[in-house]
């Protein structure tokens, strides 16, 4: 895709599923990637190997770089060790893709206050976190940049049960609009992607069981469950020169989930 050759990008949680994915499609489009990883440092190495797989498959003196980079997004200190470090070893950092996320269930009535602030530290304060520190480099610098925010369809839909996932995923939308506008004239894109659902880990209790897939997926106008590299190549849509003139959208990929499923068929004659 156009103009993400020689670009760096910082993706968070990119040690499994749709982060994963993310990382290793810009890599393969000719961007240098830094892989964060919370404590799973198989698995970022495995992005890494399959990054540099794909990035430089045929190609002899292969310029792309992937660099594994540890850190809780949630806690500011390693948010910002995050950004200096994949600016002092990659040169520069053009595009950030905030992809941390982790979500609880229970009745809202009895969420423990520490998973509430656990579920908000990492999702939207942890967003905002990377974000700003990403910002602080482009702006001091005057680069021109990219910031895409893996949101959710509950950022509209409201998820019952999720609380603090939909608030912190709604919350994400705000940012995503706020941050856009504020930055447009610095030349900051600021967008989201909102996934359905999709087949990652953090769906493992319905991915595993082929009857609860086919339950999830009977919701879905388009008869199935997303696939984590559905959702990279719309992120490297729009971290591409491709999208050059869009900020502050979030792009729902979702088989239809938001299109009010229960209205595919008349209700009444
Ligand atoms: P996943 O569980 O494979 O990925 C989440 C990643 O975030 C993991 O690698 C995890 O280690 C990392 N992480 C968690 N806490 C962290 C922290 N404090 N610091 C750094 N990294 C941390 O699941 P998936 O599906 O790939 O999720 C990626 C994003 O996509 C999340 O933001 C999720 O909310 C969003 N999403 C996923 C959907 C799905 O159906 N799989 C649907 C809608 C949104």
């Amino acid at each position: 895709m156009k103009g993400l050759t020689g670009k760096t990008a910082l993706v968070t949680g990119a040690s499994s599923g749709i982060g994963q994915s993310i990382a290793i499609r810009l890599a393969q489009e000719g961007c240098n990637v830094a892989i964060n990883y919370r404590k799973d440092s198989e698995g970022a190495e495995d992005t890494r190997r399959q990054a540099m797989e794909k990035a430089c498959q045929g190609i002899e003196a292969c310029g792309v770089k992937a660099l594994l980079v540890q850190g809780d997004v949630s806690k500011e200190e390693d948010a910002i060790a995050m950004v200096k470090q994949t600016i002092e070893q990659l040169g520069q950092l053009d595009i950030l893709i905030n992809n941390a996320g982790v979500q609880t269930e229970s009745p809202s009535e009895a969420i423990e206050a520490d998973d509430f602030d656990w579920v908000l530290g990492v999702n939207l304060r942890g967003a905002y976190l990377c974000a700003r520190e990403t910002i602080k480099h482009l702006l001091a610098q005057k680069r021109s940049g990219s910031i895409i925010n893996i949101s959710s369809v509950h950022e509209i839909i409201p998820r019952p049960q999720y609380l603090s996932y939909s608030i912190s995923k709604g919350g994400m939308g705000n940012m995503t609009k706020t941050m856009a506008l504020e930055y447009a004239a610095k030349g900051i894109r600021v967008n989201g992607v909102a996934p359905g659902a999709t087949i990652t880990p953090i769906n493992e209790s319905w991915t595993e069981d082929p009857e609860k897939q086919a339950e999830v997926e009977s919701h879905i106008p388009m008869g199935r469950a997303g696939t984590s590299d559905e959702m990279a190549a719309a992120v490297a849509f729009l971290a591409s020169e491709e999208a050059a003139y869009i900020t502050g959208q979030t792009l729902y990929i979702d088989g239809g989930l938001t299109l009010y499923a229960d209205f595919q068929e008349p209700w009444s004659a």
